[in-house]
């Protein structure tokens, strides 16, 4: 079997409608996956289906998993139509931005439900589903999206999505001690600045500077990012676990 290969396997990417999950689950179905995306409208998950399919067999299955019965019911759907689930992809995710005396409470609630909550949650939910994967030479995988903002302290003022990341990042590694023995790894991306609906702003506004700050000397492209989760994904990656691993040109190295 080839280093790089996921002929066989059968993932889900949360928020793999656009952005970040979508570049994530265009690299596994090209590397060979079978691919589960869910987002909160089925209108979108039909339109990503579509956009996806030349590249594999892709299904969506449409869920707000900031709700934990929600998490459940994707965990539920999946299981009626897979024994088997060997990639999770924790991915699904949302930020606010508001200046100190400004930030609301709700801005809690929600950034820390998706971005903290959910991963655990569905993780859970899709434990039974790993572990029927998993074997210790070839462990069932959970990859987790964090983000250099929860490695360093941000320029924004975005305060319950850092430390949602930096939560992220620590559930990572306790989640890896959990459940190695049981023969899942789990371990975070940390992605820096990459082109998507959640950035648009951002990047449009201050995307130039951003750039040339990085050591790289660029953004992220989808290639980056697909990469180190089909790494973690494969044979490549089976011994890694715990890792939280900066998907950034430098940025975070050179901070
Ligand atoms: N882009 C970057 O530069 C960057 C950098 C570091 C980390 N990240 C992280 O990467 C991940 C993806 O971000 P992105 O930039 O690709 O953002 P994005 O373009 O806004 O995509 C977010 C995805 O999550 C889905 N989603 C939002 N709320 C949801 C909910 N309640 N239930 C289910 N799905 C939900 C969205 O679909 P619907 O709205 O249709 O539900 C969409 O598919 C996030 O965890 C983010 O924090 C991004």
């Amino acid at each position: 079997m080839a280093l790089f290969d996921l002929t066989g396997k059968v993932a889900v990417v949360t928020g793999g409608t656009r952005g970040i999950g979508m570049m994530i689950a265009r690299g596994l179905l090209d590397a060979g996956a079978k691919v589960y995306i869910s987002s909160r409208k089925a209108e979108t998950g039909k339109a990503a289906v579509a956009e996806l399919s030349p590249h594999g067999d892709v299904i969506s299955i449409p869920a707000d998993i900031s709700s934990e019965t929600e998490c459940q019911r994707l965990a539920a759907e999946v299981g009626d139509h897979e024994r088997n689930l060997h990639i999770l992809v924790n991915n699904a995710g949302a930020t606010w931005g508001a200046p100190l005396e400004e930030f609301p409470a709700s801005a809690w609630d929600k950034v820390l439900a998706l971005n903290l909550k959910a991963p655990f949650l569905l993780t859970r939910a899709f434990l039974p589903m790993l572990e029927t994967a998993a074997s210790a030479d070839d462990p069932a995988r959970v990859i987790n999206i964090g983000s250099i903002d929860g490695l360093r302290v941000p320029d924004l003022e975005t305060y319950s999505y850092s430390a949602s990341k930096a939560g992220i990042h620590q559930l990572t590694r306790v989640l890896a001690k959990q459940l190695g023995p049981r023969h899942i790894t789990v371990n975070a991306i940390a992605p820096g600045p990459f082109q998507s609906k959640m950035t648009a702003a951002t990047l449009e506004q201050f995307g130039d500077i951003i750039a040339a700050r990085s050591p790289l000397g660029r953004i992220g492209r989808p290639d980056d990012v697909a990469g180190t989760a089909i790494y973690l994904a494969s044979r490549a990656g089976a011994y890694t676990t715990g890792a939280i691993i900066p998907v950034d040109g430098g940025i975070w190295a050179a901070h």
